[in-house]
């Protein structure tokens, strides 16, 4: 659904090593590709979650790929989690937290789910530093007003901080994050995709200067 979840959340384990048997919340996880990926990749236990999809369709896809047991298709809202507190090693999510994690509170709430020490990831939609102006001149083209939620390495560094509850490991542009985002862009285009044809002309208009895939790790203090 959103740029490809596959590479980003190999690069997002990069900066978050996962133990096999460790039980994982793919928060947005959509059609669950992130979920099987890292319970195939990894040999972890994950519950992909998600609210627009619906989980009989992601447990199609889960028997397919002969996880069922080891990939859990729940279907619930972020703000309404029907999991017990201190169950997760590690909070997983991919293209989805910008929808509800820029509430200051939100943390707190998503926090209590994970054990002690436990890791948080995100990788998402950002730009390089925070844009004096919204929209940054030459993107005003192609701008929707929801990219406000669009936020810098930086921003989710403080965001996260300031609440104390955790302590940020990584906060940084994924590498040729803003390129890999423009290849799935024109791949959807090519299948037919009107998103992924608009998205693209803004990426290539921008060219790397801001727009990336920001990617965020931290643990549980
Ligand atoms: C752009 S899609 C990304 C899906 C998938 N992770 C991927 O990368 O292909 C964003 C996902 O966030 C989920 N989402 C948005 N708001 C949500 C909320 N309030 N609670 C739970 N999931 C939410 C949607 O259901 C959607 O599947």
């Amino acid at each position: 659904m959103g740029p490809n979840p596959l590479w980003q959340a190999e690069a997002l384990i990069e900066s978050m090593p996962l133990q096999p048997g460790s039980r994982i919340l793919d928060l947005g996880c959509g059609t669950a590709l992130s979920s099987i990926f890292l319970a195939k990749e990894y040999g972890v236990e994950v519950w992909a979650t998600d609210l627009w999809i619906q989980p009989d369709e992601n447990l199609r896809r889960i028997t397919e790929a002969q996880l069922v047991g080891q990939v859990h298709p729940i279907h619930a809202e972020a703000h309404a989690l029907p999991y017990a507190e201190n169950f997760f090693d590690a909070v997983v999510s991919i293209g989805a937290y910008h929808y509800f994690g820029t509430d200051d509170l939100y943390l707190g709430y998503l926090t209590r789910f994970l054990k002690p020490g436990g890791r948080l990831g995100i990788s998402l939609p950002g730009s390089a530093s925070e844009p004096e102006t919204l929209p940054p001149t030459h993107l005003a083209p192609y701008w929707k007003w929801d990219f406000c939620a669009w936020h810098s390495p930086g921003w989710w560094r403080h965001h996260w901080e300031k609440t104390g509850l955790v302590a940020v490991d990584v906060a940084d542009q994924l590498p040729h994050g803003w390129h890999d985002w423009l290849q799935w862009n024109e791949a959807c285009d090519l299948d037919g995709g009107q998103p992924g044809r608009e998205e693209a002309r803004m990426l290539h208009a921008d060219g790397g200067r801001t727009l990336g895939l920001t990617r965020a790790v931290a643990h549980l203090r």
